[in-house]
């Protein structure tokens, strides 16, 4: 049985009516295409920097660690190329269902599944998983439960799928996010690859979201910055549509 799939049959999805120019349209707004919330998940440079050469410039371990608490017993879209940057031996992304977007109709990854576009994506989370995707040969034990969406959480915090990169899909689906968890890492660095830009009259920033150290005591990766074990500075800050 499949994790995911459950999940989101529990909170009623409807796959149904999502186009690719969804977005573009006048009357759209993206809890009609997406009611479980859909989460964008970056770390970036200060300057918005977040690829380079199809890696990722820098080593946080504690954004790692933030990134598969968040992401783990939910599926993940990415792009094709985010996909290829895997180390072969880390993908498909274990306990989660791995759905990659490409414009190439005959692309096959080993455990994952193939999306012709963002909001195809989309539409694919309120289905079955296929078979033989990662999350169903994951053991329960590996997903924690405790995080997962409460049947009538708030789609807006709590996202049912995150979107993981890289640049070309962040900006195809942040039309679609209600949520944004960027890492602001303190590094200035050559790149190829940019974060989209967060528009402060459409995002807003919330407290006590992300991986819960220091919440509430005015230091620590949720309310300020801290110092990785690699030296560099970074915090995580989580934003919502106003
Ligand atoms: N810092 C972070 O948090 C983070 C996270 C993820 C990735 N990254 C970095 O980001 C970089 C990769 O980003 P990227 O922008 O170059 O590539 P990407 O977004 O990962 O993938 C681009 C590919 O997605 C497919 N695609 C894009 N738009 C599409 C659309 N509208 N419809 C269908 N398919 C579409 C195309 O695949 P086809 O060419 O196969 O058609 C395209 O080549 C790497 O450096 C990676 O390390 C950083």
């Amino acid at each position: 049985m499949g994790i995911e799939p459950d999940g989101f049959a529990a909170q009623g999805v409807e796959a149904k009516g999502i186009e690719a120019n969804d977005a573009e349209r006048d009357d759209f707004r993206p809890e009609d295409v997406a009611p479980v919330g859909v989460g964008l998940i970056w770390a970036q440079a200060l300057d918005g920097v977040i690829g380079v050469a199809n890696t990722i410039p820098w080593r946080l371990p504690e954004d790692m660690a933030h990134f598969k608490a968040t992401t783990l017993g939910r599926p993940v879209i990415m792009g094709r190329k985010t996909w290829d940057s895997l180390p072969v031996r880390f993908r498909p992304l274990p306990g989660r269902r791995n759905i990659v977007v490409t414009r190439d109709p005959h692309w096959v990854g080993d455990g994952a599944e193939r999306a012709g576009s963002v909001p195809e994506a989309l539409a694919l989370v309120a289905e079955p998983a296929t078979a033989g995707t990662p999350a169903a040969e994951t053991p329960a034990a590996e997903v924690p439960t405790a995080e997962a969406p409460a049947a009538d959480a708030p789609a807006a915090t709590v996202p049912g799928v995150w979107v993981m990169g890289g640049g070309e899909i962040y900006r195809a689906a942040l039309p679609y996010a209600t949520t944004v968890s960027v890492t602001e890492v303190d590094v200035t660095v050559d790149g190829d690859t940019y974060a989209p830009p967060l528009d402060a009259a459409t995002w807003t920033v919330t407290e006590g979201q992300g991986e819960g150290k220091g919440r509430g005591e005015g230091e620590g990766p949720d309310t300020g910055w801290a110092t990785s074990t690699t030296g560099l500075r970074y915090r995580i800050r989580t934003f919502v549509r106003r």
